[in-house]
């Protein structure tokens, strides 16, 4: 048990900071449920992965190259199915597309776990810094070319993360999304993972009236491979006080799970979730206007993308 987590108290929901994937998914049984999750191989969604087919869930499990994810699918026993999705090569996202639809399986939900971060140095794909690239482009195709898959009650939890307050002041910077104009590794991460976090609330606000939903995470803070980027001494001070303080990925992978297994979720939308509660996103978050317009550009930047 970590030094925090014993003063952090329980929140309205019966969680809080200290449950676990299994215990925020105890009794139920998935079966006959389907449920997409990104980056499957390593860390939060590996684990999500294992505790979803524990309860009885058919997982498509997607990870860079088919063979990562058949490693993992394998390693978490039946009930997983292995698809390639390089979220930042949209040929590869519009075949898992193509893949998830011949499947013919309608989703109960669609967990975009995978991501980057920090790359320490500016890189790109088509033109566009990459942390916003894989980890709010590739999901926006793959969202939105799933939509008509999703259940009646399906549910989208997409995986933000405390660090959109780094996101610069101005939210999303639109006129210079290939990062040319100044790149810092967390100030980029911060707008991808505010861009997760508009993208969740403004398909809420078109699920308006339906019954599925959208929700963003912050999983809290756990030593995964996401932490390869950081310089190897932070890593060692990690190493040593994490035990202390830290989550651990079994605790890491419960809010995400929780958003998208748990019945009391199923009328909760457009919300922000931490430690398996709503909680509160920095103001502009909450914008719809930014949303909205991080939407248009996203689909002209998916429109000028090559088809294959
Ligand atoms: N760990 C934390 O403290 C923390 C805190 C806040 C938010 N989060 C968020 O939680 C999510 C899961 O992170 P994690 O901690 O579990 O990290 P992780 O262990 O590094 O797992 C990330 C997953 O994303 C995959 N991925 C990375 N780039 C990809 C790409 N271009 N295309 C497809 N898949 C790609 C990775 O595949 P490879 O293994 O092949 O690279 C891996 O499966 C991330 O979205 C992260 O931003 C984590």
């Amino acid at each position: 048990m970590s030094i925090y987590e014993m003063f952090k108290a329980r929140g309205s929901s019966g969680f809080g900071y200290g449950s676990t994937a299994e215990e925020v998914s105890d009794g139920l049984s998935l079966r006959g449920k389907t449920i997409l999750i990104t980056g499957c191989n390593s860390g939060l969604g590996l684990e999500s992965m294992r505790v979803l087919v524990l309860h009885g869930a058919k997982v498509l499990g997607t990870a860079r190259t088919l063979e990562k994810a058949r490693a993992a699918c394998a390693a978490v026993g039946g009930g997983a199915v292995p698809l390639a999705c390089e979220l930042s090569d949209p040929g590869s996202v519009r075949a898992c597309v193509e893949a998830v639809r011949r499947g013919g399986d309608r989703l109960d939900a669609l967990v975009c776990n995978a991501g980057i971060m920090a790359l320490p140095k500016l890189e790109q794909a088509h033109g566009i810094e990459l942390q916003f690239f894989t980890n709010h482009v590739g999901h926006f195709i793959l969202v939105t070319g799933l939509l008509d898959r999703l259940a009646e009650d399906g549910r989208v939890v997409m995986l933000s993360s405390s660090a959109h307050t780094r996101a610069p002041r101005e939210g999303i910077r639109f006129d210079d999304l290939a990062g040319a104009k100044g790149y810092t590794p967390w100030g980029h991460y911060g707008q991808s993972k505010l861009a997760n976090l508009l993208f969740a609330k403004e398909l809420a606000r078109r699920f308006a009236g339906t019954r599925q939903t959208s929700n963003a995470v912050h999983p809290g803070v756990i030593r995964t491979n996401l932490g390869r980027h950081m310089p190897s001494l932070a890593n060692l001070v990690f190493s040593l006080v994490g035990p202390l303080v830290l989550k651990t990925v079994a605790q890491g992978a419960a809010t995400q799970v929780h958003a998208a297994v748990h019945p009391a979720m199923a009328t909760t939308s457009g919300a922000y979730l931490a430690d398996c509660n709503v909680a509160v996103p920095r103001a502009d978050a909450d914008d719809p206007a930014l949303a909205r317009k991080l939407w248009e550009v996203s689909e002209s930047i998916v429109a000028g993308l090559p088809a294959r």
